[in-house]
């Protein structure tokens, strides 16, 4: 069983050791001239140096190794359709809806089994975004990732992922989520098939909202969140791989030892895990539908105030209650990119067709809604008070760039439901000479 402590807010000063290797964490000093146990120092920075104290993110790692020692980087030829290029496909505006992405047929594990849906941006530019799935059966072995282009905020969707980090170890499951920052090196061990969607953020790091009016408390509470504690191996003499992404790319190092040797670390930039299920919801207590900005978890701030890179909202199990008001999500266009998952159950908008493990995506002032199914209903519907999305969770990552289809998710993964735009059509004209119908 994974250890985790919590995370005490976002930011915090945190430290670990390894209970086998008391001492190992200097006090009064991040570099002593000789650490303790042999131990070397190791800082990673997950902002500029110079960054504003609050923004500051750094962490000291002392380890048996540092971690340039390895044989030099070449490209490896895994996960083809991992991609940058967005230039694949002709632009195409249309509402998007894959059927749930095939798991794959023979061994592939996490880093073979990432697949590009869409994305924006330019990794060199450290500006935008990129959203993949990963479709896996087999835990890596005798190797590590990382992303030097962004953070990942990975969603699981079908199997419970043990994910050993440099700062230790975490399971993550269904209806949880787990935060692996840009540079942070990890080794994923699966139970069986595996599936679950990623959100990869060039930008910078994944915050908690501002409340605002909200108060103190409320959304995902920073009390919630859990990080590793320090867990070292001690292995030499064996073939390691460390695999980077690096500008859209993968590649690869040979190195003789294990990068999981880290007895100690302090620091204030870790990876993290939630379980979704400690969401605090908020929602209208009246009339009218919020904007589903009320349901994010996290997000990852552009530089205009109030816009983001990339927002994680959720659709959580909640009581809906208002009176006088058409409940489910609005029809409507909007200045953002929606891409839409489902982990389990069944959306309240679409009971059909948007399945576990599929997708859509409605682009920049692309229309959607409700279907017609669900607009009938809605509108008839005794407006009692009445638990909603139970045993269902829903995501959302929503951003301020306008995203391109991957040659992947539109074509090879044979997946995109041609016949999604059907589910509206048959929305009837109402309209009438009569004030009321
Ligand atoms: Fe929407």
């Amino acid at each position: 069983m994974a250890e985790l402590k919590y995370l005490s807010g976002f930011g915090s000063e945190l430290s670990s050791e390894d209970p086998r290797r008391p001492g190992a964490l200097p006090v009064g000093r991040n570099t002593p001239q000789r650490c303790a146990y042999g131990l070397y120092a190791e800082q990673i920075s997950g902002s500029a140096f110079t960054a504003p104290r609050h923004d500051n993110r750094r962490t000291w790692f002392y380890r048996i190794r540092p971690s340039v020692v390895h044989k030099p980087f070449k490209r490896l030829d895994v996960a083809k359709y991992l991609t940058h290029k967005w230039d694949e496909q002709e632009p195409d505006p249309n509402q998007s809806r894959w059927l749930p992405f095939d798991l794959p047929a023979s061994p592939v594990d996490f880093v073979g089994g990432l697949h590009t849906v869409c994305g924006a941006g330019d990794a060199r530019a450290r500006h935008g975004l990129a959203i993949h799935v990963y479709l896996c059966n087999k835990s890596m072995d005798n190797s590590a990732f990382y992303s030097s282009d962004g953070d990942f905020l990975i969603v699981p969707q079908q199997g419970t992922l043990t994910i050993t980090t440099e700062f230790g170890v975490m399971e993550v499951a269904p209806n949880e989520i787990a935060v692996i920052q840009l540079g942070m090196r990890f080794a994923v061990a699966v139970d069986g098939p595996s599936r679950g969607y990623i959100l990869e953020v060039f930008d910078g790091h994944f915050k908690l909202p501002d409340l605002g009016p909200i108060g103190a408390n409320g959304l995902a509470n920073p009390r919630d969140f859990l990080t590793p504690v320090a867990k070292y191996h001690d292995e030499d003499n064996i073939n390691f791989t460390i695999v980077s992404k690096y500008q859209g790319a993968l590649f690869a190092a040979q190195q003789r030892h294990s990068p999981f040797d880290v007895v100690a670390w302090h620091g204030n930039y870790v990876p993290y895990k939630y379980n979704l299920a400690n969401f605090m919801v908020i929602n209208s207590v009246s009339f009218d539908h919020c904007d589903p900005s009320i349901f994010t978890v996290l997000t990852c701030p552009s530089t205009k105030p109030g816009v983001a890179i990339a927002d994680f909202v959720i659709f959580p199990p909640r009581w809906s209650v208002q009176e006088d008001t058409f409940r489910p999500p609005y029809y409507h266009r909007n200045c953002m990119s929606e891409f839409m998952g489902l982990i389990l159950g069944a959306y309240e908008a679409k009971e059909g067709g948007f399945r576990p493990g599929g997708a859509s995506l409605h682009s920049m002032m692309t229309p959607h809604g409700p279907d017609a199914q669900c607009f009938n209903a809605a509108s008839k519907a005794e407006l009692k008070p009445q638990k909603i999305a139970l045993g269902t969770q829903a995501f959302m990552f929503e951003s301020s760039l306008s995203m391109a289809i991957t040659k992947w998710g539109a074509e090879t993964c044979q997946k995109l439901d041609a016949k999604y735009y059907e589910c509206w059509q048959e929305l009837p004209k109402l309209f009438s000479d009569k004030i009321e119908i």
